[in-house]
């Protein structure tokens, strides 16, 4: 049987330190760092990693909001995800993620596009 891309991703240490270090990058990113100056970031690393590991096939619970819900009143624009997208993949690659990986990720990523733009 195919392995999920949850399991492709080495299972649930492997995404936690890949949540950890997507929101680092968040964080130092001169293009959206400012979107994340007042929040909780030990919760946001919790809500990714849950919903990272949710929805790439792993047993996580993912407690946080709905997408749309979660951005509304950013107004978030294509560059802003384009910004954060390029985080994600990043992280990925240092993490040594695959090609193939990494291109289901982006499809995830991308499919979820207009639940947080411009809310
Ligand atoms: C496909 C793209 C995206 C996904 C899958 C995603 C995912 C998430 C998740 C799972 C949360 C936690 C929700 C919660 O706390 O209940 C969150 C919160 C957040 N996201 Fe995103 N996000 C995306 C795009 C973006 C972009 C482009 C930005 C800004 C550049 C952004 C900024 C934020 C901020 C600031 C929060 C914290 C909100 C708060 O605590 O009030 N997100 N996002």
């Amino acid at each position: 049987m195919t392995k999920s891309l949850y399991e492709r991703l080495g299972g649930a240490p492997k995404v936690a330190s890949i949540a950890r270090d997507i929101v680092r990058a968040h964080l130092a990113n001169p293009i959206i760092k400012t979107r994340f100056e007042i929040i909780d970031a030990a919760k946001l690393e919790t809500n990714v990693r849950d919903f990272f590991g949710m929805g790439t096939g792993g047993p996580e619970q993912y407690q946080g909001r709905d997408m749309p819900t979660a951005h509304k009143g950013m107004n978030l624009n294509e560059r802003e995800l384009v910004a954060a997208i390029d985080d994600v993949l990043k992280v990925l690659e240092q993490h040594g993620i695959g090609e193939g990986e990494r291109r289901e990720v982006l499809a995830i990523l991308y499919s979820l596009k207009n639940e947080v733009l411009f809310k």
